[in-house]
């Protein structure tokens, strides 16, 4: 039993040195030109759809083939797809053909998935990847659109793609609903989602932290929002959608940030002292 259990420590330890080896060594090949191992690629590849089809089984999906409807899930996809997925006939942006993994072709997906996981990866996008959760910036209507419309994508030829979206009136995105109260902790998810941590240190959000903008620990107790704006909520949403409204020369950008995602961000920058 003791042996047992020396022997098993000293594997563990041997298996941890070697990691940080590899780790702090630099062994692991980091390039997108590296491809996964198969072993590797098939056991990420399961774990998502597992993980997805486990969380959509219990989404009821609405009736998908109205014509209204279709015709706004082809425009949303045209704007906000399409770069990234193709389309019949259309390829992906070039920044979207070294992505790894490569985005799915969803003609191809649209077979294979039931539309309740479609809606899944939509709403909420998929860690690791570069899929974003489209939550934070399309409609509950039209996340169910853009799902309708993926589920026609395996019946349409080039041609019928190409005269559709000739066709299309310029699409524009339904406006976010605005709840009353607003949710720190749905600013704090739906900040990951707006790469404010790419230039902010924001205590509870994990990234890069980079001091691109000031840090925001304690900005809840502060007196002024950059140095010019009283400290007060509606200051703050107006602060987080529209920077160059109050400075001109803000560095800060327009992230389109949605009225009630500022609310909520707002609500969490503001738990922050
Ligand atoms: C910035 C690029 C990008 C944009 C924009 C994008 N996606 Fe994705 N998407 C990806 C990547 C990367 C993946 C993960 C790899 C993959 O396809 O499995 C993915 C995965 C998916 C999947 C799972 C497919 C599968 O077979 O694994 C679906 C469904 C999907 N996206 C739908 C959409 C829809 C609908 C939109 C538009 C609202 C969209 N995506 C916009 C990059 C993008
Ligand atoms: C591209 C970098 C960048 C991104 C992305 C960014 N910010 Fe900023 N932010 C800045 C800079 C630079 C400033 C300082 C601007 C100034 O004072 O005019 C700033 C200022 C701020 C301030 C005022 C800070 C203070 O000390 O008064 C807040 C609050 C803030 N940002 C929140 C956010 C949130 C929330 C997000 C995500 C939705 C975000 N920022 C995304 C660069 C960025």
């Amino acid at each position: 039993m003791k042996r047992g259990l020396l022997a098993l420590s000293a594997t563990a330890a041997t298996l941890a040195v070697a990691a940080t080896a590899v780790i702090y060594g630099g062994l692991y090949d980091i390039s997108a030109t590296d491809q996964h191992l198969a072993p590797t690629y098939r056991i990420l590849d399961v774990a998502m759809r597992r993980s997805i089809a486990r969380r959509a089984a219990e989404i009821v999906v609405p009736p998908l083939d109205a014509p209204p409807m279709l015709e706004r899930g082809l425009s949303l996809y045209d704007a906000h797809c399409v770069q990234c997925h193709g389309a019949p006939g259309v390829a992906p942006e070039p920044f979207a053909l070294g992505l790894t993994p490569a985005p799915a072709n969803l003609a191809h997906t649209a077979r294979e998935w039931p539309p309740a996981d479609l809606y899944w990866v939509v709403r909420n996008g998929i860690k690791m990847t570069g899929m974003p959760a489209w939550q934070f910036r399309l409609a509950e209507a039209d996340l169910w659109a853009v799902v309708a419309f993926v589920e026609k994508l395996p019946e349409l030829s080039p041609r019928d793609y190409d005269e559709l979206t000739a066709a299309l009136p310029p699409g524009r995105a339904q406006e976010m609903p605005v709840r009353n109260r607003p949710d720190p902790e749905r600013g704090k998810t739906a900040m990951q989602q707006y790469a404010c941590v790419t230039c902010h240190r924001i205590p509870g959000l994990v990234g890069p932290n980079a001091p691109v903008g000031p840090p925001l620990d304690g900005i809840g107790s502060r007196t002024y929002i950059a140095g010019v704006l009283r400290n007060e909520p509606d200051n703050m949403i107006h602060w987080l959608r529209a920077p160059q409204d109050i400075n001109p020369a803000s560095a800060m950008p327009d992230l389109g940030v949605g009225e009630q995602d500022a609310r909520d961000f707002a609500a969490y920058l503001a738990t922050l002292d």
